[in-house]
């Protein structure tokens, strides 16, 4: 593998892009990101020109002669930036469309995995009120409720009773609370056992996984109040063992890639699949994303100890080798603030930060900050930080970012206490 400096266009701006800016920037390479954010101007050079700007993505990346464009969010892999970049023939770490349906509509993802007979839950797709209504009385359980489209993580209901699933059937479908997100509508088994975040990075034949993740999707500790974008994750996750790691790779990973390649579409880039693993060690497919999962690349890329960066570019070139990428211990706990995930507030000064930034086993990642008028830096969206640390175990690795977020302060600010509380209860 080469170790020259390359040219990387990093799409996005959130904290999953501030962890793969940071990670390429160390690994020695000269970073831009579109549009970044002033966090991430901290690691690397930020470009104004926003994601869904595909025309003048495409002009910058040939002008400027990037060598590999790596697209963090959902929202411009399903419009199409990877086919428009590959087409010019720019190294695209990245889905094309046709491949990111698997994000883009569940309904599509949940007939794709009945086509080739991938473990998941078994599930109705309808898409008027009356159909939805009939299959209400096919599950012998309340459902889950999904809006079919993208909905930033907010179109998935858990009902617990069954008029609680007709109100949101009924909310997707009378309301239109999603939009044409919600004009379908998927309703699917509830599955128990324990979720994890599985990451392949694959050049559409070959693949080569990160360690499993786990995330922390409810805002409050024992995964309890709203679901959010994720308030904490870390890595490895115990529940992934060998055995089950090797049950994901034959039973879900090498048919769906192999799936996507007989249906013309291969997958290129970074697929999440995100499960749940029951109590035999099961895994069943929750759902298929097209990119790093947010805030779980941040311990992944932060932990990471190989170069990663060479990987990634032989993904995007179609000459990956198989493996495991593998790490120390790490954890990342989300700073948000107040009102979220239903609204967010801006402007709250945010203190503690520069006294932080020079520990070596520390990054602290920007989600949605600004700098205020004063220079300092404050609040400018939901999830605001993520605190991120890594260490000889997971103990280490948690107690060194809560020592951190200790050391942070700002009006509003809401964190999870038990990031990584599972794990820790099972290592014992
Ligand atoms: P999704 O946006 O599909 O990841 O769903 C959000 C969250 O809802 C998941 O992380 C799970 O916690 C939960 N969920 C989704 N589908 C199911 C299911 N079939 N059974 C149990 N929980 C689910
Ligand atoms: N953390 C879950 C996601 O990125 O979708």
């Amino acid at each position: 593998m080469s170790s020259a400096t390359l040219r990387i266009l990093i799409v996005g701006g959130g904290g999953r892009e501030h962890a793969l800016a940071w990670r390429c920037a160390i690994e020695g390479h000269d970073v831009r990101v579109a549009p970044g954010s002033a966090g991430i101007a901290e690691d690397a050079t930020c470009v104004d020109i926003g994601v869904d700007e595909h025309d003048r993505l495409l002009t910058y990346a040939v002008g400027k002669a990037i060598d590999l464009v790596i697209i963090g969010p959902e929202q411009p892999l399903v419009a199409g930036l990877a086919d428009r970049l590959r087409g010019a023939g720019i190294a695209t770490l990245g889905p094309s469309a046709a491949a990111a349906r698997l994000e883009g509509s569940k309904a599509e993802a949940k007939a794709f995995m009945r086509r080739h007979r991938i473990p998941t839950a078994e599930s109705r797709t309808v898409s008027t009120l009356e159909e939805g209504l009939r299959a209400l009385e096919w599950f012998e359980a309340p459902p889950v409720v999904k809006a079919s489209g993208l909905a930033a993580g907010k179109g998935v209901t858990v009902a617990d009773t069954l008029a609680e699933a007709e109100e949101a059937l009924r909310a997707c479908m009378e309301g239109q609370l999603f939009g044409e997100s919600g004009a379908t509508v998927v309703l699917e088994e509830r599955l128990a056992g324990e979720e994890a975040s599985f990451f392949v990075l694959t050049d559409g034949e070959r693949a080569r996984t990160f360690v499993a993740a786990q995330d922390h999707k409810r805002l409050g500790d024992g995964d309890l109040g709203p679901n959010t974008g994720g308030m904490g994750a870390y890595c490895p996750a115990p529940i992934v063992d060998a055995a089950v790691h090797e049950r994901v790779m034959s039973t879900i990973v090498e048919p769906t890639l192999a799936g996507l390649r007989e249906e013309g579409t291969p997958f290129v880039g970074v697929l999440f699949v995100g499960l749940m693993i029951d109590a035999e060690g099961i895994p069943r497919v929750i759902e298929y994303n097209c990119r790093f999962g947010d805030p779980e690349a941040q311990p992944l890329l932060f932990g990471a100890e190989v170069p990663v960066v060479p990987h990634l570019l032989a993904a995007a070139e179609g000459r990956l080798t198989p493996g495991v990428i593998r790490g120390r211990p790490a954890a990342t706990v989300v700073l948000a603030s107040a009102g979220y995930p239903r609204t967010s507030t801006k402007g709250s000064a945010i203190r503690g930060l520069e006294a932080l930034a020079d520990e070596r086993e520390l990054k602290v990642f920007h989600a949605g900050t600004r700098r205020g008028e004063d220079g300092g830096w404050e609040t400018a969206g939901g999830r605001v930080l993520g605190v991120c640390a890594r260490g000889d175990d997971l103990r280490q690795a948690i107690d060194r970012a809560y020592r951190a977020c200790d050391e942070i302060a700002f009006d509003g600010m809401q964190l999870r206490r038990d990031i990584g509380g599972r794990a820790l209860g099972s290592a014992r």
